[in-house]
């Protein structure tokens, strides 16, 4: 079997530069990475994920890459940059003419990331131009946070995965809107609302929905497994006893350390799934900081639409 998992980082950019598609470490997620200027590349990435082709894409970059001949960056956006990029924070800000409908599902904007893993900057740069990465799942699926759940996932449909250990925040960025004068999060992530309110001493709005991020739609993040969500480890007891009682596998699902929740969030459910149980009982962090996408994250693997 030939050797899909690699460490070799101009290899990788290689691949990627002669039109292929890669797993890519982040600090948040695995992606999936395309050259974002390629259109059967980026097409690829689309099929192999089965993601619908108008569910745009991030465009990650390395942090000395010109931004600007990407995206409008308007002074909220370029002060949220200065602030926590690179780090788990998208942009999303108005196109430039470079960036290609295949990349935004013929949309005006466009996401942009710069990831502070050190092994993804490292390719970023070996590349020299702007890398898609979607999380490198299945559409739908619990995204991945190690070289591993990558080849369990995509395996022979990936070209190579590059690998560069365990995800160290383990949920998706957060992506703010940078478009109008007002900023919004569609996706809470690790850097919060309130951290971005205070930087930008503006009121700022979550707003997650299918109508402002295509593929933010209920059910997502989902494992085989049923999720049933608590709020108290008492409850999270009772739903355990009466699942149990009525003769299913069950496993419990909760790190009273928030970090600690996020990092192990998807290898727990996909090991829920290894072990074929029937329900996973999550016990819901408190709602406040990393525990915000964290919730959002399970109520998605919990949705059933
Ligand atoms: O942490 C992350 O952001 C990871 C890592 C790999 O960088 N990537 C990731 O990509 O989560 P993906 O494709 O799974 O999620 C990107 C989200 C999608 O829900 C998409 O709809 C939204 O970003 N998005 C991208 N471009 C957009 C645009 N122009 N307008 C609205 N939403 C957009
Ligand atoms: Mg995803």
């Amino acid at each position: 079997m030939r050797e899909v998992i690699t460490r070799d980082v101009e290899h990788v950019s290689r691949v990627l530069l002669n039109g292929g598609i890669a797993g890519i470490p982040t600090e948040t997620v695995y992606g999936l990475a395309a050259d974002a200027l390629n259109r059967d590349a980026v097409l690829r990435v689309f099929q192999v994920k089965g993601r619908p082709t108008h569910h745009p894409l991030i465009i990650h970059l390395h942090a000395t890459e010109d931004m600007e001949r990407w995206g409008v960056f308007n002074a909220h956006a370029r002060s949220l940059c200065d602030a926590f990029c690179p780090g788990p924070i998208t942009l999303l800000v108005p196109r430039t003419p470079l960036v290609p409908d295949w990349v935004t599902g013929g949309r005006n904007s466009v996401a942009i990331r710069f990831p502070s893993h050190q092994t993804a900057q490292d390719l970023l740069e070996n590349v020299g131009t702007g890398l898609v990465a979607p999380s490198a799942n299945k559409f739908g699926q619990v995204s991945p946070t190690t070289a591993q759940h990558v080849l369990q996932d995509l395996g022979e449909e990936v070209d190579i995965i590059l690998d560069g250990g365990s995800c160290e925040i383990g949920v998706e960025s957060t992506i703010v809107e940078c478009i109008n004068e007002s900023v919004q999060v569609l996706r809470p992530g690790a850097v919060t609302s309130s951290q971005i309110a205070e930087h930008l001493q503006l009121p700022v709005q979550l707003t997650t929905g299918e109508s402002r991020a295509p593929g933010m739609m209920l059910a997502h993040y989902a494992p085989k497994a049923k999720v049933v969500l608590v709020e108290t480890a008492e409850e999270a007891e009772n739903q355990i006893a009466v699942l149990r009682d009525a003769g299913h596998a069950v496993t419990m699902l909760f790190f009273p350390d928030t970090q600690q929740y996020a990092i192990n969030l998807y290898d727990a459910l996909r090991n829920a799934d290894l072990l074929g149980v029937a329900y996973i009982v999550a016990l819901l962090p408190e709602p406040s900081g990393l525990g915000i996408a964290i919730r959002d994250r399970l109520s998605k693997a919990a949705a059933t639409y």
